[in-house]
């Protein structure tokens, strides 16, 4: 018998909602808020409020997407958390009622192991190849900057975290600066390909073991930029390109050379990224020369399953589901988790 799930996600300033059916994925909509770019970053009330106006829209338009009809669904997963307490509220009350309404499972899941588990949707068209176990990913989005062993799809170990900021932090504050929208990472990016890697040096932290930080690179953006504009008050704008590709270069050279210890001291060669930062065009191409030239096998998820969406959720309730683990009607949602 097939095992359809409903899954919602609204952790942060997206409410997305998927229909999964024994691992593919039928319909994976989002509805983004642009309010925030206003603010300069997410501003949990809007966020909120948007979530409780988008919820019963978006999965409306999943089910007619997928095909089906709420009696088709055999359990509904919905992110818990990490994430803003009012928007996982939305998410988690209105997985209740759905739940509730069918007389079907709850499936609570956690919104980094999904980003992870994104490696595990299927494909019909592509027949992709997933990873084996054990399993090295790093998981880097716009809260965490983790390198996590996969022991299967359900048993996770983190051997490597941020001390402060997260890279996508690291893309948007620093792209703030700049005077860029949030969140300023699709823009650097895309910017980046325009310059030259090498036209300005930023220094990279020295952080033992398998952690991160990059609060440090934060602040010696600031303030190189705040002694060059003294002398050039244009010197952003002269120097957009060549800003982007530096800082860029820095950052995925910060988070590769983690990696690479990380394969080495674990021997593990199944390697993959997850999270918003690894839809970075750069970051993807030199994860890929890294691949070549260590005899990793490499896997990037699709561009779709890499910053928030409901699909990734969906596909850990399915294995939750596979396991039987089933939340009660009394769960609250997690900020931290
Ligand atoms: O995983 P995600 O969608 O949400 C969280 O769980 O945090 O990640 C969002 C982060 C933001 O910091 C955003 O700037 C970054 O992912 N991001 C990118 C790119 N696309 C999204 N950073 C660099 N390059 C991109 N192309
Ligand atoms: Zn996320």
């Amino acid at each position: 018998m097939a095992v359809t799930i409903l899954a919602i996600e609204s952790s942060c300033d997206d409410t997305s909602v998927a229909v999964i059916r024994d691992g593919y994925v039928l319909s994976n909509l989002i509805a983004n808020q642009d309010i925030h770019m206003l603010y300069g970053g997410v501003v949990p009330e809007l966020a909120s409020r948007a979530h409780q106006v988008n919820i019963v829209p978006v999965t409306h338009q999943a089910l007619i997407k997928a095909g089906i009809n709420a009696e088709d669904i055999d359990a509904v997963a919905f992110t818990r958390g990490p994430g803003l307490l009012g928007s996982l509220l939305v998410g988690t009350s209105f997985a209740k009622g759905f739940a509730l309404s069918q007389d079907i499972p709850l499936i609570e899941v956690n919104h980094l192991q999904a980003h992870v588990l994104a490696h595990f949707i299927l494909d019909k068209d592509k027949k992709n190849r997933l990873p084996s176990f054990p399993f090295l990913c790093l998981l880097v989005s716009g809260g965490h900057t983790r390198i996590i062993i996969m022991k299967s799809q359900l048993e996770m170990e983190v051997i490597g975290n941020t001390i402060d900021d997260a890279a996508g932090e690291a893309f948007d504050k620093c792209g703030k600066v700049m005077g860029f929208t949030y969140p300023a990472g699709p823009l650097i990016d895309k910017l980046a390909l325009e310059g030259n890697i090498n036209a300005f040096r930023f220094s990279k932290p020295r952080i033992k073991d398998l952690d991160f930080s990059f609060s440090g690179l934060k602040t010696s953006f600031l303030y190189f930029l705040r002694d060059r504009l003294k002398e050039d008050p244009d010197f952003i704008e002269n120097n957009k390109a060549d800003l982007c590709a530096s800082l860029q270069h820095t950052i995925i050279s910060i988070l590769i050379d983690k990696v690479v210890k990380a394969s080495l001291l674990t021997g593990i060669s199944e390697i993959g990224i997850a999270g918003g930062v690894s839809a970075n065009s750069g970051l993807r191409n030199e994860m890929q020369r890294e691949a070549e030239k260590r005899n990793w096998n490499l896997y990037i998820p699709e561009l779709r399953f890499t910053t928030d969406n409901a699909a990734m959720i969906g596909i850990t309730g399915y294995y939750k589901y596979l396991r039987g683990e089933f939340s009660g009607h009394d769960i609250t949602p997690l900020a931290r988790y």
